[in-house]
């Protein structure tokens, strides 16, 4: 596609121009939209671009892992990767409101982001960012309305005495160009195609006090949901699926025992604009096998719910 290749050129170029000899920080999380930003800095100048990956604990199995595996091998990106997971469960300890926890895990984020920058402040002089054109629409529409249902922390929210110029190399793209521009890049299709995960991640899906353990728990349901819709070719067919982890114990029993364990509920929701959704008629032979799979191999989970509600009157998280 001629657009596509024009703007990997220019973009290449325009970074080339703009940075020169000088060095970026990017805080790269895996989503798609950090991760092509990323990847096109690479392209135009290699190892002055520093990629910080802050892991806060609240991520999908081995996502770290593989977001960062990835880059380093196919794109040689310098990545630097802060577990700061310890310090985000004890910040959240006795936080259940929603947005109090979204205000805990964005403000600790940005803490630890810039404590990165604040140290390194002699070799850095660009701050890149995956903005890109719905974010710009979006926020300065934020900024109109008195009624933000979720506050979402992409856009905004870094101190304004930064010395930091800032970089954003795709903020007049839409998402389906991000999408193309990172295939053309050389980006794996099962990166590219992920589904939106939030920033909050596992804690805004941990209903109540978000705990390591729970966490551990609700990493292992989710990795089988996730690995069963790929298996059976279902995963690009759909928006966005996950589990939440309940604050509910239940009977059940197992074997010739009862049980009294945690509850998760799926979700999995096909949407074009995530304003309004639609639960997925998922096959039931394969919901079937999907519960049966996370009963026997989860510890401490012994009951499974599908979330069926449209948005609206739902959202797509349960928080
Ligand atoms: P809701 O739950 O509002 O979600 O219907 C719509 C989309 O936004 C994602 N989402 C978030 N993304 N920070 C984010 O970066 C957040 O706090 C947040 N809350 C919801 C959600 O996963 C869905 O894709």
């Amino acid at each position: 596609d001629w657009f596509i290749s024009d703007f990997i050129t220019d973009a290449i170029k325009d970074i080339q121009q703009t940075v020169g000899q000088q060095h970026v920080v990017l805080g790269l999380s895996g989503g798609v939209d950090s991760s092509v930003s990323a990847a096109l800095i690479q392209k135009a100048i290699g190892h002055q671009l520093t990629c910080v990956f802050v892991d806060h604990g609240l991520l999908r199995k081995n996502e770290a892992d593989e977001v960062i595996g990835f880059y380093e091998k196919h794109f040689d990106m310098k990545i630097v990767k802060i577990d700061a997971s310890e310090m985000f469960f004890k910040h959240l300890k006795g936080v259940v409101e929603p947005e109090a926890k979204r205000k805990v895990i964005g403000k600790l984020f940005i803490d630890v982001f810039m404590n990165y920058i604040e140290e390194h402040n002699q070799e850095i002089n660009f701050l890149a960012q995956g903005t890109i054109y719905p974010d710009i629409i979006e926020s300065s529409k934020k900024g109109h309305s008195s009624k933000t249902i979720k506050s979402h922390h992409n856009v905004g929210g870094l101190p304004k005495n930064l010395k930091l110029t800032l970089l954003e190399p795709i903020k007049d793209l839409f998402k389906d160009e991000v999408r193309q521009v990172g295939k053309q890049l050389g980006i794996d299709d099962k990166l590219i195609n992920r589904h939106p995960f939030p920033g909050p991640g596992l804690g805004i899906r941990i209903i109540g006090e978000v705990t390591r353990a729970k966490c551990d728990l609700l990493r292992e349901v989710d990795a089988i949901f996730i690995e069963e819709l790929h298996k059976n070719d279902l995963y690009n067919h759909v928006s966005q699926a996950f589990a939440t982890l309940l604050p509910v114990k239940t009977v059940g029993v197992m074997g010739d025992n009862r049980t009294y364990d945690s509850l998760v509920a799926l979700r999995s929701v096909n949407t074009i604009d995530f304003m309004t959704a639609q639960a997925t008629h998922l096959p039931w032979d394969f919901i079937d096998h999907v519960v049966s799979r996370i009963i026997n191999e989860v510890d401490g989970v012994n009951r499974v719910v599908y979330d069926v509600t449209s948005k609206p009157p739902g959202t797509i998280e349960w928080e």
